[in-house]
């Protein structure tokens, strides 16, 4: 089934370092191109194996690709949807990924079964027993002896080089042996606890979207794909994926 593809989605393309980078010329391309390749490597795995994982990273960015996404016609039943990062918050509050992510992939319609929505239970008070219980799930999803390796996964980039919920100067990033990992509130800093899938999950994505926008990110994406320790710029774990990795950036990104 060829998606329909407008010439808006024609984004410039430059070879690049660590994984592809693709420069849309607007947020409407932005998001369109976004959402095809997250529509193409979604049909892929549901032709191939039946099933899709995707795996959500939250923030204001993927918005406008998510909308988009619910737009498109795909084997919505076949998809399974997890969260890369979530904050400790209830479900429904308004800096909740899962809230934000099912509005705007309308993940309530009737063609998405409920048992396919696996949100991380930032609610939790035990946010260390949150995390276990995300990673039985990972487990029994993707097999106990298996990569968690999801078809795509839509990372994002904060202005201290954080992605996911791995933050700069905590050895978050460095973590390898657990899938899920419980983070401390950083009330200095404004953030609230987090749960967040860790390192070892992001460099197994089979395809690992990298969306940023805007001029604030010029600076820091330009670290991430620069060499240096990870615990000061966690983004730079980009660079390990082993799958597919692209960069997808508006004008105002790039240097
Ligand atoms: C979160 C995200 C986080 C996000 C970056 C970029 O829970 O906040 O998962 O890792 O991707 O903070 O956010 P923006 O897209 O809003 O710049």
């Amino acid at each position: 089934m060829e998606l329909e593809v407008s010439h808006a989605v024609a984004g410039e393309s430059r070879s690049a370092g660590a994984g592809e980078m693709l420069i849309a010329g607007s947020r409407v391309e932005h998001a369109a191109l976004a959402a095809e390749l997250m529509a193409r490597a979604i049909l892929e795995a549901t032709q191939k194996r039946g099933v899709a994982r995707v795996a959500l990273s939250g923030g204001s960015t993927p918005a406008d690709a998510y909308r988009h996404l619910a737009s498109l016609d795909l084997p919505w039943s076949q998809i399974e949807w997890f969260w890369v990062d979530e904050r400790a918050v209830p479900p429904d509050h308004e800096r909740s990924n899962y809230t934000s992510a099912r509005r705007d992939l309308l993940l309530d319609r009737a063609e998405i079964p409920a048992d396919r929505v696996h949100r991380m239970e930032g609610e939790d008070e035990d946010l260390g027993a949150a995390a276990e219980r995300y990673e039985r799930l990972l487990r029994r999803t993707f097999g106990v002896a298996s990569a968690v390796s999801f078809d795509v996964m839509t990372l994002g980039v904060g202005d201290d080089g954080h992605t996911a919920s791995l933050f700069p100067n905590t050895g978050g990033v460095l973590v390898e042996d657990r899938l899920v990992l419980a983070v401390a509130a950083q009330p200095e800093k404004g953030l609230e606890a987090r749960l967040t899938l860790t390192s070892p999950v992001l460099c197994e994505a089979a395809l690992a979207l990298v969306l940023v926008r805007g001029a604030t990110k010029r600076n820091v994406v330009a670290k991430a794909r620069s060499g240096g320790p990870e615990d000061d710029v966690p983004s730079r774990v980009f660079r390990r994926i082993k799958g597919r990795l692209v960069w997808l950036l508006d004008h105002d990104a790039t240097g």
